[in-house]
């Protein structure tokens, strides 16, 4: 074949590839109904690889152009000119090019992982189902009746939810907020998504915390934000970093996880709240607090949240009873200035019209009944026991290997391996052994960390996964 391809170009060569059958189709080249050389031919003589010509074929199969047949090959359509052929659309193209990125390959692969097999799970970011409190839902259901309308609900979310909410975060977080104030959402994710969608264009400057939850989330990069890092050390973040990156690339927002970060359990020391806090203002940067563990730090201290010393409406705040309830339950919310509050609630109405009223309901009921003090007392009281016994565990079984800093509350613990693993080999290595972890690049921060979720795990079941993660870093940093 005297075509060659063009390699400065800026087309991709299976696209060059393919318009160029087409047009010889076009031309006559290729006659009807006749077969085209094997993709292994074909890529050997167009010095590709085999996969290029498998994505040319399959846009000419998309476009009605070539047929495919497993075991006889490519050929070009008997019916090309006609009306009756059928097209397949090049659903891999598809998703390749749409805008919405897909997860990070490490969360998926967890995510079909840990639900196929009887692994001990110390990955998945919530609570144990023992600490959900399934009965005193059913409670809820046979003493209270549902009475609600069953139309679209308020853009806002309903009134009634959202009066508690404002009493809930007074009396539990020390922020004064009204009900115009607020936004329910479908857990503290979909705060953050609309947060990103109607307040950031593509091109801005954010900064995010390294390592943070943030960066597991490609929505970030969906929306075409350029994202940069504030270091965290046991204290979380630095102010100066905030300065610093203003100075050099104009961030615009500051994404916080302010208690018990998840994935490090650091809490924002309060004098460096304070000084975050006047930074904001003097630069006018707003701050998206994202805080869904203040309520379950073990000594049960009320922890001061950058919201609750907000006088100037800087702060957008998000939590969510995902940690503190169940994370089935998708109830989370965002408090800021009511301007804001509806532009974001209009976004979600055009999203999905507005939040179930079930789940609504039922958080209602659960956040007013009497028992939800005796629930955080119970949470914080079992998930110290649990953190307890991953320290124990991991103190029995790789002292030499990693280090941590005990968290003070939150689910989450942050473990520096000392030796050097392959991430990807010690995750297919414990799941083979029956526990998943998250390794730690998912976070941003360089390699050799791993996170341990403990308030997932079954206090019963956190030494075997431990012991079962030890065999399996053996094998990973053996050779
Ligand atoms: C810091 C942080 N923010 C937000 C979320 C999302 O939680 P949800 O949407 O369930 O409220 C998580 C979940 O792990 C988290 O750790």
């Amino acid at each position: 074949m005297e075509w060659k391809l063009d390699r400065t170009s800026k087309k991709p060569l299976y696209k060059q590839i393919a318009d160029f059958i087409e047009q010889g189709i076009l031309t006559g080249m290729f006659s009807q109904d006749s077969m085209l050389p094997s993709e292994r031919i074909l890529a050997k003589e167009l010095g590709v690889n085999r996969s290029t010509i498998v994505s040319a074929y399959d846009e000419l199969q998309s476009l009605g152009i070539v047929e495919r047949k497993k075991g006889s090959g490519t050929r070009i359509s008997t019916d090309i000119w006609g009306v009756s052929h059928k097209r397949i659309p090049n659903w891999g193209r598809y998703m390749e090019d749409g805008s919405f990125l897909p997860n990070l390959p490490f969360v998926r692969r967890i995510r079909t992982e840990t639900r196929k097999h009887n692994i001990i799970n110390l990955s998945s970011g919530e609570l144990s189902p023992s600490l959900w409190p399934n009965e005193q839902f059913r409670t809820i259901f046979t003493e209270h009746p549902f009475m609600e309308p069953l139309g679209y609900d308020h853009p806002m979310g309903n009134a009634s939810l959202r009066e508690t909410i404002s009493a809930h975060v007074k009396e539990y977080r020390n922020i004064n907020t009204s009900s115009s104030s607020m936004l329910i959402t479908s857990g503290a994710q979909q705060a953050l998504h609309l947060i990103v969608q109607c307040l950031l264009k593509p091109g801005d400057a954010i900064a995010i915390e390294d390592p943070s939850y943030f960066y597991s989330l490609p929505l970030l990069q969906s929306a075409g934000l350029k994202v940069y890092y504030l270091p965290v050390d046991q204290h979380g973040i630095n102010p100066d970093d905030v300065e610093k990156l203003y100075k050099k690339h104009r961030i615009k927002m500051i994404f916080l996880n302010t208690s018990h970060q998840n994935p490090t359990g650091a809490s924002l020391h309060p004098s460096r709240q304070k000084k975050i806090l006047e930074i904001s203002s003097e630069l006018g940067i707003p701050i998206v607090e994202d805080d869904p563990y203040s309520l379950i730090s073990f000594d049960g201290e009320k922890v001061s949240t950058l919201k609750s010393m907000d006088e100037s409406g800087n702060v957008l705040y998000i939590s969510s009873l995902s940690k503190i309830v169940a994370s089935g339950l998708r109830i989370g919310w965002v408090i800021g200035p009511s301007k804001v509050i509806n532009r974001l609630a209009d976004a979600k109405q055009q999203v999905d019209f507005g939040h179930s009223i079930f789940p609504q309901w039922a958080a209602d009921e659960f956040l007013k009944d009497p028992y939800f003090d005796a629930h955080i007392s119970m949470l914080r009281d079992e998930l110290k026991k649990r953190r307890d016994e991953i320290i124990r565990s991991l103190e029995v079984y790789l002292d030499e290997e990693v280090e941590f800093i005990p968290p003070k509350g939150g689910i989450h613990i942050w473990c520096r391996v000392k030796s050097a693993f392959n991430e990807s080999q010690l995750l297919e290595e414990s799941m083979k052994k029956g526990v998943s972890f998250v390794p730690g690049s998912v976070f941003g921060s360089g390699k050799g960390y791993v996170r341990f979720t403990y308030g997932r795990g079954e206090t019963n079941l956190i030494q075997e996964g431990i012991s079962r993660f030890a065999d399996a870093l053996k094998v990973c940093t053996r050779q």
